[in-house]
């Protein structure tokens, strides 16, 4: 059996990591890793590849940065050859990014089935570059490997037959349990918020990042913000001129390492953030979080209160709901909301056996 993941951004790396490492469990499958460059900078690609022990990408098509149509085009045409070339049984592709989608199109054309690990996602906002890239992967994948029930529901509405839908639970809650001993609880450092803003209606929007950062600014007059920052979000703000200005009130790092940042989410007071993964890891590793977003795919976690959605359209607004939040945190963490959801923290050896049987 011959298996194909194909990634190219940040998530990718580290959702990959943990099932390319079970499939080694197996000796008649192979595997081969196509990193398609959407992310090439060394602290957004290679750090993840170096501390998560992964091989080098047996291809890197180094399409890198551009606009949506150009480097899905790219890609689409660069995998199409790989694909000729290797002849897969299955390919393997991530999440909802341009390079899950440069996937899909490119393996339903040549007629070789994809497995989706993390489908089922919806925001219901099709202005998201995600929304529309996840509803398109999951309509050409044959196996669509769903994280939460929320997601069953979403795929049974839009007409998926039961047998493709396989309700395995979340490959990062996997990676989470994989870690957890080198996750260390640290309570000699002061108190601290740890942000992280990537998404396009974030950095593409002046008002929401000037209203987010104005927002941060003013929380660091109370507790000391650290945000280690996207490329896309420090070029956003280099290019309103509000970098130096930021610089003076919160910790502004480069992107750091996966398990850098679990250490960070671990021991912050509050994580504020607009990234898909971290508000999963924040209730995983139990830190209350903030998403910066109008909606998000993971309602269940605003269900359970370990999340409050805040969007970014009025700094009072958000301060006061966000102020509201921190002083009601010992009470939110004394509850029994902080399980369950995600899984049994055995999707990859699932999604394994669904491939390789
Ligand atoms: C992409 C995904 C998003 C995912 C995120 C994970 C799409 C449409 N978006 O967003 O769903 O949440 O990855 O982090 O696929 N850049 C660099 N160096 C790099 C990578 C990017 O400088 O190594 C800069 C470039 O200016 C680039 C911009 O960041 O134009 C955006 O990168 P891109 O990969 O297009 O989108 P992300 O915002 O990273
Ligand atoms: N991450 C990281 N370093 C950082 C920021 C994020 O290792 O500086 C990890 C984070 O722990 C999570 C993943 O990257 O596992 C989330 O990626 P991102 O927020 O870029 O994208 P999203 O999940 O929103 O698609």
């Amino acid at each position: 059996m011959k298996l194909i993941s194909i990634v190219g951004a940040r998530p990718q790396f580290i959702k990959a990591s943990i099932l390319i490492a079970e499939f080694k469990k197996n000796d008649t499958c192979s595997h081969v890793l196509v990193h398609t460059g959407q992310h090439y900078d060394q602290n957004m690609s290679d750090i993840f590849f170096d501390e998560l022990g992964i091989n080098p990408p047996d291809y890197n098509l180094e399409v890198g940065s551009g606009r949506h149509g150009a480097q899905t085009g790219q890609m689409i045409e660069e995998l199409e050859d790989v694909f000729l070339n290797e002849k897969p049984d299955w390919v393997i592709v991530y999440g909802d990014t341009n390079s899950t989608l440069a996937a899909a199109i490119a393996a339903s054309k040549l007629h070789i089935p994809i497995a989706h690990v993390e489908a089922g996602l919806r925001s219901f906002n099709k202005t998201m570059p995600e929304e529309i890239n996840r509803v398109l992967v999951d309509h050409l994948s044959s196996m669509l490997l769903v994280p939460t029930e929320t997601a069953v529901n979403n795929l049974l509405r839009e007409g998926f037959g039961e047998k493709d839908i396989h309700l395995v639970g979340d490959v990062m809650y996997d990676s989470v349990l994989h870690y957890k001993d080198i996750i260390k609880s640290d309570n000699s450092n002061e108190p601290y918020l740890l942000a992280t803003v990537h998404r396009a209606e974030n950095t593409d929007d002046k008002e929401r990042l000037s209203n987010i950062f104005e927002m941060l600014i003013d929380l660091s007059k109370q507790i000391s913000v650290i945000i280690p920052l996207h490329p896309r979000t420090r070029s956003a703000l280099d290019n309103l001129g509000l970098i130096s200005k930021i610089e003076r009130y919160l910790t502004i790092k480069p992107p750091v390492s996966y398990l850098e940042l679990l250490n960070y989410e671990k021991n912050a007071r509050l994580i504020i953030t607009d990234s898909g993964g971290i508000q999963k890891e924040a209730f995983f590793i139990k830190t209350p979080c903030v998403t910066l977003r109008n909606e998000t795919e993971w309602v269940e976690l605003m269900e359970r209160g370990c999340n409050l959605l805040v969007p970014p359209t009025d700094k009072e607004t958000m301060l006061k709901k966000i102020n509201e939040y921190l002083e009601n945190i010992d009470i939110l963490l004394e509850k029994d909301v902080w399980s369950g959801l995600y899984g049994s923290g055995k999707a990859c050896s699932k999604i394994s056996s669904l491939l390789l049987n």
